[in-house]
């Protein structure tokens, strides 16, 4: 079976950009996005994308309005698709059984219904969601029970590998693809016909091929792993700020065992993004269904570790400016989860800047890429009362109106800007003794400290 016309549902941070690189990859295949969400289809079709990622902008614009469409019309792109991408959100549960660990399936369940609805002939319906492992099962269930053309289906798992701040180079040059389908004639004819859409930039070798419960969970362990990696780094960066170790120098010395490697060893004020708590917490929920308590409870602690080394960076703030914030200005460079991407969901500076301000400290922020409504909605959901937002959160579009009568700096996000900023000049914009918390390690500590700053790097001792 020849691919000619793809459709995804999900317009988001990877339908977009993954629906992208393969319609300027396949120039003869039609890839239309949609979305029942307006503004975001908007975006996706004017000069200001939705997703901030490096590059994406030049890669949207080799395709569109040639053979890459963005469009709210879900019914008819799902009519004219031989092949449908599921790219909807899966966030965590927060009602009912399950909450706050199990997936939240309801976007799933109800592209699932639509594409029942509406199809006709054969389509192969692939799973690039990130779902709990048997998912394909449910979706298979509810494509059977409520087609009424007689229609016949395929689904595949295919799991989306991009990080955000890298998507473009991670799309275009990816470690591997991952496919897997129903281990019968047909599903390996389905998953042959995706295998060749890839194949078209990907290397052969590079698409694994398994079934579809091992594609299904090989995707939350991937996240565990790299999760597990950071917070066992964090867990270290603790002890080398009580003994003298110098954390960068630890995994340096670690990363070089090949058995190790060099990657996800960075020491952080703990990760954000959308990701890795969610499918830690879908991982340890699954390990809970099948009565794997100790299997649950190892994964659980890669979420507590990070909980710990988010309030333990606040706690070393308020501790080292003489026990209160109280009143105290403190400039906050960062809220993106990493450099490079306009995400903030799940990022540690949200719950840095609300413990932050539970101490009565007023924060003035400043990220280059995200929006003051940003902001302000993720201080409301984790509880930050608006009257509170209004008085003691400020947020600047310059790094030195931030730092201006500031008691204190933290660094929250590792933009690259922030390592040339003109220190000197914050000098003698704060207020004295003028204190640093480098929550990344990315500023030059030695310069710092020579301009008379006092300086707190994560992971280094003093
Ligand atoms: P997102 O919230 O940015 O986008 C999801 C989009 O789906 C939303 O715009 C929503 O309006 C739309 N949607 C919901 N139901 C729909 C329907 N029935 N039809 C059409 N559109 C519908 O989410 P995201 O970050 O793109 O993540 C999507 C999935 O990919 C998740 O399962 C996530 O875990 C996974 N994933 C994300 C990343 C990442 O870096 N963000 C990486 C790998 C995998
Ligand atoms: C992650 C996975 O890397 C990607 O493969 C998957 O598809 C989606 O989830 P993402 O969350 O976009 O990608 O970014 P990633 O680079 O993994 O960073 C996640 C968080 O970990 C960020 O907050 C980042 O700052 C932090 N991090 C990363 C560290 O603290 N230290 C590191 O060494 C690496």
């Amino acid at each position: 079976m020849k691919i000619q016309s793809i459709c995804c549902l999900g317009a988001g941070y990877v339908g977009g950009p993954t629906m992208a690189m393969i319609a300027a990859k396949c120039p003869g295949i039609t890839v239309t996005v949609c979305d029942m969400n307006q503004q975001r289809i908007d975006a996706w079709n004017s000069d200001e994308l939705p997703v901030y990622e490096p590059g994406l902008q030049e890669v949207v614009e080799s395709a569109r309005g040639r053979n890459l469409h963005f469009t709210t019309d879900i019914r008819a792109a799902i009519a004219a698709a031989d092949l449908i991408f599921v790219c909807v959100g899966t966030p965590t549960k927060s009602y009912g059984i399950g909450a706050g660990r199990a997936a939240d399936l309801r976007y799933i369940e109800s592209a699932a219904r639509i594409i029942a609805e509406v199809s006709e002939g054969h389509k192969i319906i692939v799973e690039k969601s990130t779902i709990p492992v048997k998912t394909a099962t449910a979706i298979q269930a509810i494509l059977a029970a409520n087609s009424s053309t007689g229609a016949t289906f395929q689904v595949l798992s295919n799991p989306e590998f991009l990080a955000e701040g890298t998507a473009v180079a991670d799309m275009e040059n990816p470690d591997r693809i991952l496919i897997g389908g129903e281990q019968t004639p047909d599903g390996q004819a389905a998953l042959e016909a995706l295998v060749s859409v890839y194949a078209n930039w990907v290397p052969r070798e590079k698409i694994i091929t398994t079934n579809l419960w091992s594609s299904e969970l090989s995707k939350l362990v991937a996240n565990a792993f790299l999760a597990q990696r950071i917070s066992s780094i964090n867990s270290i960066s603790a002890l080398c700020e009580a003994t003298g170790a110098d954390v960068d120098e630890v995994s340096r010395a670690i990363g070089a065992d090949s058995r190790i490697g060099p990657k996800f060893l960075k020491s952080s004020v703990g990760f954000g993004g959308s990701c890795f708590q969610k499918d830690i917490l879908n991982l340890v929920y699954l390990c809970e269904s099948f009565n794997l308590a100790e299997a649950a409870a190892y994964w659980r602690s890669v979420v507590t570790m990070n909980d710990w080394q988010k309030s333990r960076f606040v706690e070393k703030i308020v501790r080292t400016l003489f026990n209160t914030v109280s009143g105290k200005r403190i400039a906050v460079l960062g809220f993106a989860f990493k450099k490079d991407t306009n995400d903030t969901r799940e990022s540690a500076a949200i719950h840095i800047v609300r413990n932050l301000v539970a101490e009565n400290a007023h924060v003035i922020i400043y990220d280059p890429r995200v929006p003051v409504e940003t902001i302000h909605r993720d201080l409301l959901e984790v509880g930050v009362p608006q009257d509170i937002i209004d008085f003691n959160v400020e947020i600047t579009s310059d790094p030195y109106t931030a730092c201006s009568g500031a008691h204190a700096l933290a660094t929250l996000t590792e933009w690259d800007e922030f390592r040339n900023l003109d220190f000197a000049r914050i000098h003698d914009l704060m207020l004295k003794p003028a204190f640093v918390f480098d929550g990344r390690a990315i500023l030059p500590t030695a310069t710092l400290k020579a301009l008379g700053f006092e300086t707190f790097v994560i992971g280094k001792g003093q």
